[in-house]
């Protein structure tokens, strides 16, 4: 405070918005914020502040156990309202410095996530023709880099299975007939982008399942839109983006009975005595 106005002190605001949320007399705006990304079409959202604790812990964590990953999906369209929806609950996570740098590409149909399968398509039968080349995993190898090797152990059989029954039957093993995607991406100004676009993302899937709707991440389709700039332009993503994630979507064709457990994991307490300082 200065004299009785807010002033923002130091070289610029992050924009976070913390000053406006908590003025009484609601006399901040934020020109870096939008109102518009608030305003959800789909359902009536409750803008007020929910206090620690008053959240229901258990419906919480049923909720972030009961999201599965969709493999069986139902041909239906999502609503456009739906996936824009989505895309709003996807940023309001956190991000470094506030920075917001996520990019979200739609595809609102599944016609337009063929396209994306196409394409993912075309890039796997490359690697997998090329990783067939003995001589050439050796050179790489050899030369320190064993990726191409170790993609032809790990995937090039399965890779091929999943290509020749999508040539032959239409089997789509990528999407699991998805009728609608979401690419989250990030523009590359940012510390932290990968973080940011993965937070987001996890929104999303969360925010799916507690809408009716399956998802799942489809990492096979990430791959080809980092190592080939010609796949991310036929989504129409600038050459200047990031991609971080691609979630499946669609009406799920698929019931569980319980949720499902999750291996041990390393946990570890660091403890240490703080050393006494004695007052004079
Ligand atoms: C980064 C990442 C990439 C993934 N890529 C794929 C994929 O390409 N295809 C697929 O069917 N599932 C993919 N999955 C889903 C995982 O297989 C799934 O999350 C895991 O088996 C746990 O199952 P759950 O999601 O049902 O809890 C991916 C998951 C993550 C986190």
């Amino acid at each position: 405070m200065q004299g009785d106005k807010a002033v923002v002190i130091g070289d610029r605001s992050l924009s976070c918005g913390h000053c406006a949320a908590v003025c009484p007399v609601d006399a901040i705006t934020i020109h870096a914020i939008d109102p518009e990304a608030s305003k959800f079409a789909t359902f009536d959202a409750d803008s007020r502040w929910l206090p620690h604790g008053e959240f229901n812990t258990v419906q919480l964590v049923r909720l972030m156990a009961s999201r599965r990953s969709c493999r069986n999906f139902k041909d239906k369209p999502v609503d456009r309202a739906l996936l824009a929806d989505l895309v709003k609950i996807g940023a309001t996570a956190p991000s470094g410095t506030n920075s917001q740098m996520w990019t979200f590409t739609i595809l609102p149909a599944r016609e337009s996530v063929t396209v994306l399968g196409d394409q993912v398509a075309m890039f796997f039968n490359r690697i997998n023709n090329l990783s067939e080349i003995y001589w050439l995993r050796n050179a790489l190898r050899f030369i320190g880099k064993p990726e191409l090797d170790h993609y032809y152990r790990d995937y090039h059989q399965s890779v091929s299975e999943a290509l020749t029954e999508r040539e032959n039957k239409g089997e789509d093993h990528l999407f699991h007939g998805a009728t609608a995607a979401i690419v989250v991406g990030s523009r590359t100004e940012g510390s932290t982008q990968k973080e940011d676009a993965l937070l987001a993302t996890q929104n999303i899937l969360l925010a799916a399942h507690s809408m009716g709707l399956g998802t799942c991440l489809i990492g096979f389709a990430v791959i080809p839109m980092m190592k080939d700039i010609q796949v991310k332009r036929s989504l129409g993503i600038p050459d200047s983006e990031k991609v971080h994630a691609v979630i499946a979507l669609g009406y799920p064709e698929e019931k569980y009975l319980k949720v499902a457990g999750r291996k041990r994991y390393v946990q570890r307490y660091f403890e240490t005595a703080r050393p006494h300082v004695k007052s004079s």
